[in-house]
Formats: structure tokens, C-alpha cells, sequence
């Protein structure tokens, strides 16, 4: 079976064609973090008329690697939530007329769970039944995953994703766009007990959930006081921020009066805080379930300082561990891939298949 993915949920448009023995045949991934760049975030209206311009040209090349014909296709999965709106019909819409013009079934792919499921898919091992961690730019949240069809959601974040804490503080700190590269580059010279940042509801052994927005609004207050001290200081010319340049001007933030050596230290700082809250509930999780698996998907995942932390909390704590490589973690349509295990339990949609909600209101997906 040649299964095509479609995968345009945020900001990446992208397309891959799997075989029902999770053989990649291709995958193509068209990115817009230089269209978002400036604004320090994605920009939904620009996301969307992207997608348009860029879902068919990523579909041909996706059968092009491949070495396929659409004649070659047996079913198009789409993945359609949660995400924005419009970049979520884009994908969605592309995927009904090729089904429609093509007379293949349909699937749906939820993009959270694909994110789990690429563990499945980079491990080549069965990684059910485990924990899932799932940690993005709009999502935070775990996930009790008995099968790859069964997944219920323990707990996640109460205001910002992990992912977007990470972009919120970039910015703060004068840096690129996406936040989580930039942070992680800057923390390699940084000193991880500088500054004790808040853990939130780290200690409470009874929630799964987690908040990183006043750990954000810390960093801030951080930020300006010691910017603020270095420009008294006498500080030379300010580096050039980031924030600053689309901030107006009551609103800079003092990140460029900052020398490097206090954005690296609060950007290490700031990176072991949120690791912390991950791995403290990630193993919270493991021990209420009463799994010994864990999978952990989402463009977080991608950060090295993390992946090392799980691998001492997964020696120490005697569970098996399973992140993809950084190509996987990140959003793509290989992990679409995951809608195979769907059409086998028989899970085929018709055309009136419909998008999912958005982040906002996507609590329990
Ligand atoms: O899963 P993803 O590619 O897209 C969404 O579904 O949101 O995740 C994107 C998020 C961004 O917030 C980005 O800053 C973060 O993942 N990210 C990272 C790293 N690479 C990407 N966060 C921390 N460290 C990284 N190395
Ligand atoms: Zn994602």
C-alpha cells in the first residue's frame, strides 16, 4: 500500500508517500520560518496563503521522489487537527479533491498523536503501550497512548506551549526566530544555575499539567532589570535586538544593553527550567500509569540538552525512551504515517470530513 501524507497544521508545508510496511519513500518539507522571521511568530494569514502557493508543487515532489504516479496512490491522508484554520483547509482541501478526483479513501491524522507516532516510526520497534509526551510551538500535553488508535490525554499545559515559551523568550533576549534553535545555541555558553527561574506546579504530585507563562514573565522582569543595570552601567552601544526592532519604542524591551555572557546564562537558565517541568511530569506520568515506556514527539524534542536530560531520567528511573531523530521531531508528513494503523482498524473518513479545532480550543485532543 502507497499511502500519500499532507501535512500543513502550522507553518510547514509538507508531504511524504509511506508504505504500509512504514517504508519512507519520500518526504519533502517546505518551511516558512523566513516568512514568519520577522514577526517573532507565526502569522496565520501569511501561513495559509503559503500553503496555497506551495501544497501542490510538495505533493508532485513528493511522487516524484517517490518514483510514483497519482495511479500509484492506494489512500491520502491529511492531517486535520489541531492547528490553524486555514492552514489546516489547505491541506485538508488539496487532500479531499485528490481522493475525489482519484477515487481513494481518505484518513485523518490527528497531528499530535503523529508526533508520538514517529517513535513508532524511527524506533521500528512497537513502542505501545507508553506515555507520550507531545511538545511543540502550540502544544504541550501528555498523553496516555494504550495503542496506535487509543490515546487519551492526562494532562498538558494551562497557558503557553513549551515551544512557544521558547520563541517568547528568544525574543525577549534579542534572539532568532524560531526561539528554540537560538535558545539552545545561546545556552551552550550559558550557566544553568545563574538564575532560578520558577518550576510550575512541578511539586504537585497531582496534576499532570504544566505553565510556562510566568516563567516567561520572570525572564522578562529579568531582562529589563538587568538591562536596565547595564545601561546605567554604561553599557556601549546596545547589540542589535531583535524584539527591539518590532517592539515600538515604550515597549523595548533592554536585551540589547545585555552582553552576551547574561543572555547565555539566562537562556541556560531558562532551557533547564522548562526541561525540568518536562521531565519531572514526563516521569510523573510514567509512574501513575504504571507504563514503562515513553515517547516524546514535537519540535522541544529537537533540543539536545533535553534529549540528554531524558536518556539520565530514563537510566535512573528504568524505563525505555524513544525520541526521534531531530528530522522527525520538527513538523513533517512522514509521521502521517500513522494513519496506516488507522485504515487497518477501519477508521476511513468520507468528504465531509472536516478540520479539527485550533490549539486554543483543543484541550483534550
Ligand atoms: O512541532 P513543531 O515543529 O511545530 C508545531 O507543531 O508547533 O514545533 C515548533 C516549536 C517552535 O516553538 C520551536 O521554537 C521549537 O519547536 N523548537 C525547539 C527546538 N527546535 C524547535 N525548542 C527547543 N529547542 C530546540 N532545539
Ligand atoms: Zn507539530
Amino acid at each position: 500500500m502507497n499511502l500519500l501524507t499532507i501535512e500543513t497544521t502550522c507553518d510547514e508545508t509538507a508531504a511524504a508517500v509511506v508504505t504500509d510496511r512504514l517504508e519512507v519513500l519520500s518526504s519533502v518539507v517546505a518551511s516558512q520560518d523566513k516568512l514568519h522571521e520577522r514577526f517573532g511568530g507565526v502569522v496565520p494569514e501569511i501561513a495559509s496563503r503559503a500553503h496555497v502557493e506551495r501544497v501542490l508543487p510538495v505533493i508532485d515532489e513528493a511522487l516524484r521522489k517517490a518514483n510514483l504516479k497519482l495511479a500509484d496512490l492506494d489512500a491520502v491522508a491529511v492531517a486535520n487537527t489541531p492547528g490553524l484554520a486555514g492552514s489546516l483547509l489547505v491541506g485538508l482541501t488539496a487532500a479531499k479533491s485528490l481522493c475525489l478526483a482519484c477515487d481513494l479513501p481518505l484518513l485523518a491524522v490527528n497531528h499530535l498523536q503523529a508526533h508520538i507516532y514517529a517513535c513508532r516510526l524511527a524506533s521500528g520497534v512497537d513502542v505501545f503501550p507508553c506515555v507520550g509526551l507531545v511538545v511543540s510551538g502550540g502544544h504541550s500535553n501528555l498523553y496516555r497512548c494504550a495503542g496506535p488508535t487509543d490515546f487519551s490525554r492526562l494532562g498538558g499545559t494551562i497557558d503557553d506551549a513549551a515551544g512557544e515559551a521558547f520563541d517568547k523568550v528568544a525574543s525577549l533576549l534579542g534572539l532568532s526566530y524560531p526561539g528554540g534553535p537560538s535558545i539552545e545555541r545561546a545556552a551552550c555558553g550559558g550557566d544553568p544555575r545563574r538564575h532560578r527561574f520558577p518550576r510550575p506546579l512541578l511539586d504537585d504530585p497531582d496534576r499532570l499539567d504544566f505553565s510556562f507563562s510566568g516563567l516567561k514573565t520572570a525572564v522578562r522582569y529579568l531582562v529589563e532589570k538587568q538591562g536596565a543595570r547595564s545601561r546605567e552601567q554604561g553599557a556601549k552601544k546596545p547589540r542589535k535586538s531583535i524584539s527591539d526592532a518590532r517592539l515600538p519604542a515604550p515597549n523595548r524591551v533592554p536585551s540589547g544593553w545585555l552582553p552576551a555572557s547574561a543572555v547565555a546564562d539566562i537562556a541556560a537558565s531558562f532551557q533547564e527550567a522548562v526541561i525540568d517541568c518536562l521531565v519531572g511530569k514526563s516521569e510523573l506520568a510514567l509512574a501513575k500509569i504504571g507504563f514503562h515506556t515513553l515517547c516524546v514527539g514535537g519540535g522541544v524534542a529537537a533540543n539536545s540538552r533535553f534529549r540528554e536530560r531524558l536518556e539520565v531520567s530514563a537510566k535512573s528511573g528504568h524505563y525505555t525512551l524513544h525520541v526521534p531523530p531531530l528530522t522527525l521531531c520538527t513538523d513533517n508528513a512522514v509521521m502521517g504515517a500513522i494513519a496506516i494503523e488507522r485504515f487497518r482498524a477501519g477508521l476511513v473518513e468520507d468528504l465531509s470530513l472536516d478540520i479539527g479545532p485550533g490549539p486554543e480550543r483543543a484541550a483534550n485532543q
